[in-house]
């Protein structure tokens, strides 16, 4: 471990995962959220996230984030958020594979990402899943169920359409949107249903 992790995961820092669930562009809009508002992430990505989010994106992750945020591969078990010593704020995986969900679900630990949810559990602290596949087996919903029973919040990639989205950059704000009012974050990612209502009577 060097310096630079040690300082910024001791800052109360939150946790983005990404995992290779398709939809790096989700990932990609709370990461910007996060930079322009100043707030202490810390990321984690699992190898075939690297692989989605280049295909997705089109530019490997370690270009496109801003230098100020650590990024963990999916086998650096000395990252400090593998410890429940480190107070982290909130844990967000987004978005997140059934594989991660189930293995969370299982408690497996078997790479940094699991591990770290392993331990917001254990800590009793927010843990948000952002799942994305369709249809849903009974083994995914069970999974689900058992995080949910467990403490996690299971937010999936569904976007809404009331508030009139124009654009796909719309759509994914409505998703990144309800993980942050989750976590109590002031955004003005998507227009208050109030606005959209007055805007259209
Ligand atoms: C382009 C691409 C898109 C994928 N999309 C999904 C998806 O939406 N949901 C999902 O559960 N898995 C998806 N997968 C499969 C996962 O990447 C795969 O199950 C992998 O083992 C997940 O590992 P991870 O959770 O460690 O990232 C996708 C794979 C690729 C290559």
């Amino acid at each position: 471990m060097n310096d630079k992790h040690r300082t910024m995961d001791d800052k109360q820092t939150y946790i983005l995962a990404i995992t290779g669930a398709s939809g790096a562009i989700y990932a990609k809009s709370l990461i910007e959220y996060f930079y322009q508002h100043n707030l202490p992430l810390t990321c984690l990505i699992s190898d075939v996230g690297k692989k989605v989010w280049e295909w997705e994106i089109g530019v490997p992750i370690e270009k496109a984030l801003p230098a100020s945020i650590t990024l963990h591969c999916e086998d650096d078990w000395w990252a400090p958020v593998a410890s429940g010593s480190v107070k982290a704020k909130a844990m967000i995986v987004m978005p997140c594979s059934m594989g991660t969900l189930a293995a969370i679900a299982q408690g497996l630990a078997r790479n940094l990402i699991q591990r770290t949810a392993d331990v917001m559990l254990k800590e009793k602290r927010p843990l948000i899943l952002v799942p994305r596949e369709t249809p849903l087996n009974i083994i995914h919903l069970e999974n689900m169920l058992r995080l949910a029973k467990a403490g996690a919040t299971i937010s999936p990639a569904m976007p809404g359409f009331y508030h009139k989205p124009e654009t796909v950059q719309d759509l994914v704000n409505f998703v990144v949107a309800r993980v942050l009012d989750h976590l109590g974050l002031e955004h003005k990612l998507i227009k208050s249903w109030e606005e959209v209502v007055r805007k259209d009577v």
